[in-house]
């Protein structure tokens, strides 16, 4: 990694290529409107099957795979990496198809109810867990949404009362199972992981790096900071930002970028899902760089994830800018309108190459 500093506070950071180890891309016409934000940035991306209906089988997965690889600019060198939507009824069958297509790098455990088209996801861990034994001897990931979805559990508790009741039974029930803890949001999660046993990581958005919940609720409520797991308290923000920069390989990139029509935001029932693709590494700059560690940018967002994966780390760069620029207030999005995080706002690092050699 090099940091070229050129006077004035203006540099140049210069990184191998990352990749998004969480990403929503949907399909149709909004696959088409986001795909190229991503595909800019990143060498690879664990790409969510939370569709409707769920991609819950491998043939579902090539299907969705090759409309991706198809909404790719043509010269993209991207590369999508899919994963299975875990029900209560998949079979350790099914686990063996997907590990043996090779395409298939997770298996995604949504608690039914806790987030976007979870609907279909699991109701009892108990119901998979001979799945989760066949992954284990698989080497097959399993990726987590750690939230309990039970009434009486408060929104802001959610993830720490699932680290309880849920993930810390089944690290124990199956020790060998290699589990990403997606989108952590707090302290207690952060600790979690940072002592869990081996096989243990979890992926960190920019959202949580750089905002504390305050930001639904600043001057009025803003839908567009409205994602789950919610936004926490400054003590748990800093808590991420702690371990993101930390040097860890237990804390890698993973955005969480969820893009939602603008009328299904804007609602008196709104969806939850921030949009940052159109900026992720470079706010993930911002965010390394107010913690004074740009020099840790380059192993979260390009070497951890992928030892984790266990696939190899790009030798193509590419290089950041400090310049700032003005997000724009909207993109299409098939028949409406995609608000973008910092939405006619600025951000102060600038993708200076689409791609560069090593
Ligand atoms: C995601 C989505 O919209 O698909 N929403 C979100 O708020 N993060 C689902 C998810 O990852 O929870
Ligand atoms: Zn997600």
């Amino acid at each position: 990694m090099a940091i070229h500093f050129q006077g004035f506070g203006m540099s140049r950071l210069s990184i191998q290529r990352p990749d998004d180890w969480h990403v929503h891309l949907r399909d149709g016409e909004a696959l088409k409107a986001v795909v190229g934000f991503t595909a800019q940035r990143f060498g690879r991306a664990i790409v969510m099957p939370n569709l409707k209906p769920a991609i819950t089988t491998t043939d579902m997965a090539g299907a969705y795979r090759r409309r991706i690889l198809a909404a790719l600019p043509a010269d993209s060198r991207f590369q999508p990496l899919l994963t299975l939507y875990l029900t209560d009824t998949t079979s350790a069958d099914e686990i063996e198809r997907a590990h043996a297509a090779g395409f298939i790098h997770g298996v995604k455990l949504y608690p039914a109810g806790a987030t976007t088209h979870s609907a279909a996801g699991v109701t009892d861990i108990r119901h998979v867990h001979d799945a989760l034994a066949r992954m284990e001897k698989l080497g097959m990931r399993l990726l987590v949404h750690g939230e309990s979805t039970q009434a009486e559990v408060d929104v802001f508790d959610r993830e720490s009362h699932f680290i309880d009741s849920v993930l810390a039974p089944l690290l124990d029930r199956f020790p060998a199972l290699k589990v990403v803890f997606e989108h952590i949001t707090t302290r207690r999660a952060v600790e979690f992981v940072r002592t869990a046993r081996a096989g243990v990581a979890a992926t960190i958005t920019p959202q949580h790096l750089l905002h504390n919940r305050n930001a639904i609720f600043n001057g009025g409520i803003k839908p567009h900071f409205y994602c789950l797991p919610i936004l926490k308290r400054e003590h748990d923000r800093q808590a991420l930002l702690e371990a993101a920069t930390s040097g860890s390989p237990r804390f890698f990139l993973g955005t969480d970028s969820a893009p939602h029509e603008q009328a299904t935001k804007e609602n008196a029932c709104g969806c939850a899902g921030m949009f940052t693709a159109h900026a992720a590494i470079e706010l993930y700059a911002e965010a390394f760089e107010s913690a004074g560690r740009l020099d840790r940018l380059e192993a979260f967002a390009s070497h951890f994830g992928a030892d984790f994966y266990g696939l190899p780390r790009h030798a193509e760069r590419i290089t950041l800018v400090k310049e700032t620029w003005t997000a724009p207030p909207q993109y299409a999005f098939g028949q409406g309108a995609l608000i973008p995080y910092r939405a006619g706002e600025p951000i102060a690092w600038r993708l200076a190459q689409m791609r560069s050699r090593a």
